[in-house]
């Protein structure tokens, strides 16, 4: 992979002061020329999904691009790292169940000229229970996003981004962020089993596409929490690589006690330590998903989903 950034590879190596307040990097991330949304799905828990969710939203923020992460894990992960006091909100439980407005749930993030969040309210644990009675159960997001984003075009306040953070299943509500996206991010952790889970979503996504979403596919793999130290690690990254050679992001996010540490102080990696090499990774992977959407590899897209379909 071709990477470009000299300043955020350099900065792992110089200690630099740290910044406090809204960060916004010099040079400028290639602007998408329409909403990309991405699911980050991943049955499997603790593989990085929030951590690559919350971390990538805010690198793509920190470049200049407007970002929303809708957080669909009623855990509320995501909610945590932004520093979003979900408790006190309504979420995404009265958009998907009561037919709230997205508009109205969408908080901004503290910190950032353009990150947002949609919140996981307290009740979206009874939300998948709750939407089994209704038509087209699956469609939910879709419809609200699609509203939401024709609004935010329509007052000239386009959204380039909206990430999707999931929770550790394929229920209803990863279902739900599958339809709503075209884009699916698949967080990676290079361990025993990791590619195992990997079919199961595969079957799901291709059920998706069959019923609800022709457009979705996996674009976008990471691999995170890397020990490269370890020859399993190794092993399950040249596999990845075998098998999703146009989807990896060959920029590994390395296991990083920054990265861990950050969520207890309601802060993304991005703004708690931006120099550290789990910063920096985030960053440049960033960089790549947003080069990648600027257009230059429209007809690339085309043969990303021949590969998911006959993976
Ligand atoms: N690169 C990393 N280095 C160290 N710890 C990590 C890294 N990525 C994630 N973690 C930690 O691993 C745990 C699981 O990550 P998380 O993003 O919550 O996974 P998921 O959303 O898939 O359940 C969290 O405690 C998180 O802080
Ligand atoms: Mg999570």
């Amino acid at each position: 992979m071709h990477v470009n950034d000299s300043r955020e590879t350099t900065s792992a190596l110089a200690p630099k002061p740290k910044v406090i307040g809204i960060r916004r990097l010099k040079e400028p991330m290639p602007t998408p020329f329409k909403t990309r949304v991405f699911t980050v799905a991943n049955q499997k828990g603790g593989v990085g999904k929030t951590t690559t969710a919350v971390n990538i939203a805010a690198a793509l923020a920190m470049g200049g691009l407007k970002v929303l992460v809708i957080d669909l894990d009623p855990q509320g992960n995501a909610c945590t790292a932004l520093g979003v006091d979900r408790e006190e909100l309504a979420g995404m439980y009265e958009v998907l169940v009561n037919e709230q407005l997205l508009s109205q749930v969408v908080v901004k993030v503290a910190g950032f000229p353009n990150l947002e969040c949609a919140p996981a309210d307290i009740e979206l644990a009874g939300a998948e229970i709750n939407m089994v009675g209704f038509v087209s159960r699956e469609s939910r997001l879709k419809l609200a996003l699609e509203k939401f984003l024709a609004e935010r075009e329509a007052t000239g306040t386009r959204l380039d981004y909206v990430i999707i953070d999931c929770p550790p299943s394929l229920g209803l509500l990863t279902i739900n962020a599958l339809t709503a996206a075209e884009e699916v991010l698949v967080p990676i952790q290079c361990e025993y089993y990791s590619l195992e889970g990997l079919t199961l979503l595969l079957k799901t996504l291709q059920q998706v596409q069959q019923m609800l979403n022709q457009k979705v596919r996996i674009s976008t793999i990471v691999l995170t929490m890397f020990d490269s130290r370890t020859r399993l690690a190794n092993d399950v990254a040249n596999n990845v690589r075998e098998h999703f050679p146009n989807e990896l992001i060959d920029v590994p996010i390395p296991r990083a006690v920054r990265i861990s540490e950050a969520p207890s102080f309601n802060q993304t990696v991005m703004t708690y330590d931006a120099s550290s090499p789990g910063a920096v990774a985030y960053m440049t992977v960033a960089r790549e998903i947003a080069r990648r959407g600027s257009g230059e590899i429209i007809s690339q897209t085309t043969n990303l989903n021949d590969g998911v379909n006959s993976a």
